[in-house]
């Protein structure tokens, strides 16, 4: 478990779920600091994606969160960013894998894909499962080694 607060964006679409983890993380003691977006108001996804990843790479924080209409465009903006390993998760054995055998440091989530509760058991894993490194440190070396 990170002694780091969580780190939490979203666009429009991701809006309402994002509040709704807010409230579970109030409610459980999961300390986050939210980047926005802070309404329905259209806006680009990328923007909060790289906003969130900058934040990351820069120290605040070890694990974020990102929540778009489905997570994908999400998860392919924060890919882009060196060190950045983002999954897009609709399911609770995913949310364990991916911190255990990927080192997943962002979590990208589709409000219109999972329900409230679903999106609350994935981000609970997905924030204190360990990674196991061993075995599964050269694989994710390797997917940074990458120059093209
Ligand atoms: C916004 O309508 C939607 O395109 C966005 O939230 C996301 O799903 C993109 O991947």
């Amino acid at each position: 478990m990170t002694n780091k607060p969580i780190a939490l964006a979203c666009d429009h679409a991701g809006f309402p779920l994002k509040e709704e983890l807010k409230k579970h993380f109030d409610e459980t003691g999961v300390v986050y600091i939210d980047y926005g977006t802070d309404s329905l108001a259209s806006v680009n996804y990328p923007d909060y994606a790289h906003k969130l990843c900058r934040a990351i790479k820069g120290g605040d924080h070890d694990l974020g969160i990102l929540v778009c209409g489905t997570g994908i465009g999400m998860s392919m903006a924060a890919n882009k960013h060196a060190g950045i390993r983002a999954a897009v998760l609709s399911d609770t054995f995913s949310a364990r894998m991916t911190r255990m055998h990927n080192d997943a440091n962002v979590l990208c989530l589709g409000a219109r894909v999972v329900g409230a509760g679903l999106a609350a058991d994935i981000a609970d894993l997905f924030i204190h499962t360990e990674y196991e490194g061993g075995r599964h440190a050269k694989r994710v070396a390797m997917i940074e080694e990458i120059g093209e």
